[in-house]
């Protein structure tokens, strides 16, 4: 069983959806990832996780990507993105939906973006496995995520409402995406608490930028 969004997650919703953390996304998260993964430019991309489509603003202005699908197991969160990128018209494709069942074909996307959604999951393992099937030979995913020291946190627990079996840190994220194919370009993290990862499937995955 993939999906898990609990019905008692204000504290996480709060964290996550104000107007500090999308600058903090905006000015910093979305700069490292590019200095980190290169552009998108022109290319077509996938945000999985999307919340209320800060982030498919951002893979837009930031990577310059021309089209980008999106999904939330959400559905309020959906019409919030929806609302939010009227106006990028046929360019945006969005849908409510679950990151360990995409339901995109095989080798679809350019790149595709992880802001903050897979220590929500419960089989992140089978996420990432399905984010490699859908990329591209020679795309990349670029994730932002909450490691197993915040997420374990006695704090933090009490705060956040996360999923807390088989959480990861960077090594253990980095595993996994080796596992499962990807070659890891480049990866930054924060004191044990979040880290930032872009991956490529392809031969040439080891390459730096
Ligand atoms: C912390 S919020 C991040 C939202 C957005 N990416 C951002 O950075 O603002 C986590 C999001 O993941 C979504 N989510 C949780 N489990 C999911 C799943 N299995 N598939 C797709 N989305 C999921 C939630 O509904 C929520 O919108």
């Amino acid at each position: 069983m993939g999906a898990r969004w609990p019905a008692s997650r204000e504290h996480s919703t709060a964290w996550s959806d104000n107007p500090i953390r999308a600058a903090i996304q905006r000015h910093f998260e979305a700069r490292w990832l590019l200095e980190m993964g290169g552009p998108v430019t022109g290319g077509h991309a996938l945000e999985v996780g999307c919340g209320r489509g800060v982030g498919i603003e951002l893979i837009f202005d930031v990577f310059g990507a021309d089209r980008v699908d999106a999904f939330d197991l959400d559905m309020a969160m959906v019409r919030r993105a929806q609302r939010r990128v009227a106006q990028r018209g046929g360019h945006v494709r969005l849908w409510i939906g679950d990151v360990t069942r995409i339901t995109s074909d095989d080798d679809t996307y350019d790149a595709v973006f992880d802001f903050g959604i897979l220590h929500h999951v419960p089989a992140w393992r089978t996420a990432i496995a399905e984010v490699y099937r859908v990329l591209k030979p020679g795309g990349r995913l670029y994730a932002e995520e909450m490691l197993a020291g915040l997420i374990l946190h006695p704090v933090w627990r009490r705060l956040l409402d996360h999923p807390i079996e088989d959480r990861f840190d960077c090594a253990e994220f980095t595993e996994e995406l080796e596992r499962v194919g990807f070659g890891v370009v480049s990866t930054r993290e924060h004191h044990g608490h979040a880290a930032w990862f872009v991956a490529q499937k392809g031969e040439d995955d080891a390459l730096e930028v």
